[in-house]
């Protein structure tokens, strides 16, 4: 009883919500971004760098592709993009068949439950147009309140549309909602929104975010409740 009195009071002192990017936080699908940009680069010729592989990280598929094609974009008309992206995110496709629950990112599995059972809404918040098919191979779309992706918003990260969807779908305000994110632009996007920002994985990457962690595995929920106390 004394423990369950503690889990409560946290729930109601709580009162926040958490919403995850996707791609690099949950699961390591930015390592299939990456090659699948890098394939089309090599096939078009152009270099390829790691600050283009960077900047290209939370992007939506549209701004990547400007990343990649950088100063050559002009070679190419609107319908040569398009068809461009569309290489690319068939390559993609290819790459993420085989993903399993093995793919997760460690902590992915417990945080999120952790959250949840102290009665913290989460959801997901990605760029992605590929976010539910990769959930559903991982086998945790159900775990998550509400799963926001590359079809839901306009303006892609580093505005913060994606994730003021994402908190108005599971009913909190922006200014209560913690992102977990791995991108500099994902980091920008929840701070534009009024959101705090947990940077996930290279602190270099992330410079900026309230609360550093190398993986969700590094996180707590007491952690995560601090930030709202600030
Ligand atoms: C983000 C990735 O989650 O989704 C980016 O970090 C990617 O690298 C973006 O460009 C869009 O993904 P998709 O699957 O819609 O091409
Ligand atoms: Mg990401």
């Amino acid at each position: 009883m004394v423990k369950s009195g503690i889990i409560y009071s946290m729930d109601t002192r709580a009162g926040f919500g958490a919403i995850f990017d996707l791609d690099g936080v949950i699961v390591s699908t930015d390592k299939y971004h990456r090659e699948a940009w890098r394939r089309l680069a090599d096939e078009l010729r152009i270099p390829f760098t790691e600050a283009q592989a960077q900047a290209t990280r939370g992007v939506d598929r549209m701004a990547s592709l400007a990343v990649v094609l950088g100063e050559h974009a002009g070679k190419f008309t609107d319908e040569q993009k398009a068809a461009l992206a569309e290489r690319k995110n068939g390559v993609y496709k290819e790459l993420i068949k085989g993903i399993t629950p093995a793919d997760a990112l460690p902590g992915a599995d417990t945080l999120v439950p952790a959250l949840k059972a102290l009665g913290i809404p989460c959801a997901i918040g990605s760029a992605s147009k590929n976010a539910k098919p990769v959930l559903e191979s991982l086998g945790i779309a159900g775990m998550f309140d509400a799963i926001v992706t590359g079809y839901d918003f306009t303006h892609g990260k580093p505005a913060p549309d994606v994730f003021l969807v994402a908190a108005s779908r599971i009913g909190v305000e922006a200014s209560r909602c913690v992102v977990f994110e791995d991108a500099a632009a994902g980091i920008q996007a929840a701070h534009a929104g009024g959101m705090k920002a947990v940077g996930i994985g290279n602190p270099e990457i992330v410079r900026g975010c309230d609360l550093f962690a190398r993986t969700l595995a590094d996180v707590t929920p007491v952690q995560i409740r601090a930030l709202f106390a600030l």
